[in-house]
């Protein structure tokens, strides 16, 4: 210990340190979790105490591979010794061994743009639609999160719409099918989530000005609580859209890269979209983002000029990153321990379910779940406040998890560690779990 931390309980206390933080961070969002990160590595980050914490949230749900892999390391290093940035027009070795592993990956989707972000990647694959089609009316799901520029934004439900002036013209949404609360209903109870898209999209028609372009979707809302588009959902979507002429774009920024036990989530479905955009786990933690289209879609582009010229397009740093996590992936079979690990990780939310009246719903796939609180298992009243307490609880206990609270639905945890967590890190995620949930019912 140095001389410094001899004078408060906790490093993660240090006054400098959260003084300047006050004085001098913009608050972007909400508010700053009170410890000090000062390293990470594998499914832990580690506080200024060096106490270990439990990513359970694989970063910003992107560290596919865990914090500070080794092979991610090296290759940072490797390539940034050799050449990490270039002019836009120039082409490096990376940047094409990425484009054809991944068009490898994904049959129909030949050709890739590489980027940065995930809003970036949106917004490059709605402008691409729009040259594609002539229309510009884009619609989304009321529980979606796409980014937070500009068309993305537009595109983006549920959070921030209030307050930024107007979103772009021809923005149009329906609601994402949610089987724990379903709007339609079988005669079983179950989900008619075939009658709620047919009724959606009678609603789409008479908003629409005759300029379809695109639908964007997530296949599993991941900021709109884990709602996972139900079998046959996308195939329906596809042909929606084909009959109207617009084009279905698929971001797949936390389903892609095995992250839900196929590479991409749409092959589970067997349904290839028009307009593919991944980022967040394609970088494991690196900026890197692709958007991956048929090359008829890019001819058509191409023949009318379209442009998405930007600083980092084609960098070949991120891309190396990008083809060592595909390496990795393949290598380890990590597509496989996600839906191993997927089940014992699901398996175990479904006992503290059986366990605790307010777990109202487990939902998801592969490594991306959600567990949805509620105040009464009957009513399914939201229960945000015990949400809420629950997550104080768990970091105080070494686990990080992330809460989405939305209108209509309960506080619903997303639980997406990496792919490549062990057994015995699940088995320590729920038990803290377990105990955080005890201890936060006791408090109410
Ligand atoms: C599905 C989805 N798309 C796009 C984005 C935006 O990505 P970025 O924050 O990298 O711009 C996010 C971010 O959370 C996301 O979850």
């Amino acid at each position: 210990m140095d001389k410094l931390a001899k004078n408060f309980a906790s490093l993660n206390d240090e006054p400098a340190f959260w003084e300047a933080a006050n004085k001098h961070l913009t608050r972007y969002g909400p508010a700053f979790e009170e410890i000090i990160v000062e390293r990470a590595e594998g499914s832990f980050v580690y506080d200024a105490d060096g106490r270990a914490i439990l990513d359970f949230t694989s970063g910003q749900m992107s560290a596919l591979l865990g914090h500070t892999h080794p092979d991610i390391v090296a290759t940072v290093n490797r390539q940034m010794a050799s050449v990490a940035h270039l002019f836009s027009g120039m082409l490096s070795r990376p940047v094409v061994d990425l484009a054809a592993r991944l068009a490898a990956l994904a049959p129909g989707l030949d050709r890739v743009q590489l980027l940065t972000t995930g809003a970036e990647s949106n917004e490059a694959a709605i402008r691409m639609a729009k040259l594609v089609t002539g229309g510009h009316e884009i619609v989304a799901f009321a529980q979606s999160w796409h980014g937070m520029t500009g068309a993305a934004a537009s595109a983006t439900y549920s959070a921030g719409r209030r307050g930024y002036g107007p979103a772009t013209a021809g923005s149009l949404v329906i609601p994402a099918p949610n089987a724990y609360r379903p709007r339609f209903k079988n005669p079983d109870g179950s989900n008619d989530w075939q009658a709620e898209l047919d009724d959606a999209f009678e609603l789409i028609d008479r908003q629409s000005t005759g300029n379809l372009a695109a639908f964007i979707a997530e296949p599993i809302l991941s900021s709109g609580g884990i709602l996972e588009l139900p079998v046959g959902y996308l195939a329906a979507l596809k042909k929606k859209c084909e009959e109207r002429g617009m084009l279905l774009i698929l971001d797949e920024a936390q389903t892609g890269v095995g992250r839900t036990g196929h590479m991409f989530a749409f092959q589970r479905d067997g349904v290839t979209p028009d307009i593919m955009t991944l980022s967040k786990t394609l970088g494991a933690g690196l900026p890197l983002a692709a958007v991956m289209t048929s090359a008829e879609v890019e001819q058509k582009a191409f023949e009318r000029g379209f442009l998405f010229y930007t600083t980092h397009v084609s960098d070949p740093l991120p891309a190396a990153v990008g083809v060592t996590v595909l390496d990795v992936v393949a290598r380890d079979g990590l597509v496989e321990q996600a839906i191993a690990r997927g089940n014992r990780l699901k398996e175990g939310l479904l006992s503290l379910q059986q366990r605790f009246e307010c777990v109202g719903d487990v939902r998801g796939r592969g490594l991306l779940l959600g567990l949805e609180v509620v105040a009464d298992r009957h009513t399914k009243a939201p229960g945000f406040e015990l949400g809420a307490r629950i997550m104080q609880e768990a970091i105080l206990r070494g686990l990080s998890m992330n809460i989405v609270k939305l209108p209509g639905m309960g506080g619903v945890f997303r639980i997406a560690p990496a792919l490549t967590v062990s057994d015995s890190e699940i088995d320590l995620g729920l038990e803290i779990l377990a105990d955080s949930i005890e201890s936060a019912q006791l408090a109410r």
